[in-house]
């Protein structure tokens, strides 16, 4: 066991709990980090997947006796968790009624864990049905997002994979930017930021946070700045052609001309991809 994660107190509450867990070695130190601020604080925790409750009891220590932990499983036998001091729901975690039911009983609540059954259907409708449910500077976490990369069981990859669909949220929240000319979505309206841990994946959660972007200035001038992200390329000719024949005259019909080959062109693309298709090599490798 690596030594950072010895020394971690949630890894101490899992080693201690009373009752049978199993969890991936990397996650401590992940929940180490998304989880501290909320320690001893009143919120309400929802872990889906419950099986021996094992990793309720450890949330229960390290939440400490302010927090209200709360169990879902399909498993009925799940229930008897309660005399622990839990809330059960027994229940599927793919089933919009159970979510619709939950929440009218639970109301907001502040971070949903998924450890439930790990399939694409299963995490997706964990998000989509919890997203109105969690409170501003609440968290969604799904466990073991590595099985959208795994065929036997979970059919993956597959354009449906649960890690698609977080790639489509990380497209989505871009909405917010005005240079997209699209419709902010209820997803970039309460999705503040995605975090991509090794088979987790994070969403806090922060209405306030997620508005329409825009441009902002200070009050000083721009006094020679100019964006050479064109010049990157034959920016020396293009001086040159500038001297020679006026290039930076608005009125040029030239002008057009050089800005449509050096600016929008193909060129650029062509010769810009050629370096990145060497780097998306060695990251594929
Ligand atoms: C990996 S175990 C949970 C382990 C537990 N969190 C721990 O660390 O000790 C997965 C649990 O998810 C439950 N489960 C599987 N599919 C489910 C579904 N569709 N809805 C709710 N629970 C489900 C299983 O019954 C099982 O108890």
């Amino acid at each position: 066991m690596n030594k950072n994660t010895k020394n971690l107190s949630i890894f101490k509450f899992f080693k201690n709990s009373k009752k049978f867990s199993i969890k991936w070695s990397s996650y401590f130190q992940v929940y180490e980090k998304i989880f501290s601020e909320y320690r001893n604080k009143k919120i309400k925790f929802v872990e889906i997947g419950v099986a021996n409750g094992g990793s309720l009891l450890m949330w229960q220590k390290y939440f400490g006796k302010k927090a209200k932990i709360i169990g879902i499983d399909l498993n009925p036998k799940a229930k008897k968790l309660e005399k622990n001091g839990f809330k059960i729901y027994i229940g599927n975690q793919s089933d919009k009624n159970f979510w619709d039911n939950f929440y009218k009983k639970e109301g907001k609540v502040d971070i949903i864990l998924d450890d439930g059954g790990h399939k694409n259907l299963q995490q997706i409708s964990t998000v989509h049905y919890s997203l109105p449910f969690i409170r501003d500077g609440g968290k969604i976490i799904v466990e073991d997002t590595g099985t959208s990369y795994i065929k036997k069981e979970f059919n993956n990859p597959s354009r449906y994979s649960f890690m698609n669909y977080a790639k489509n949220i990380i497209d989505n929240i871009h909405r917010r930017s005005p240079l997209l000319k699209k419709k902010l979505s209820f997803y970039s309206k309460k999705i503040f930021l995605v975090e991509f841990f090794e088979s987790i994946v994070v969403f806090s959660i922060d209405s306030k946070k997620c508005f329409q972007n825009k441009e902002v200035y200070n009050k000083a001038q721009n006094e020679w700045a100019i964006d050479y992200r064109h010049n990157e390329y034959f920016g020396k000719l293009k001086m040159k052609l500038d001297r020679k024949y006026g290039l930076l005259n608005k009125r040029s019909p030239l002008r057009r001309i050089i800005r449509k080959i050096f600016y929008r062109n193909l060129i650029f693309n062509i010769l810009d991809n050629i370096k990145i298709k060497k780097i998306f090599k060695e990251l594929e490798n």
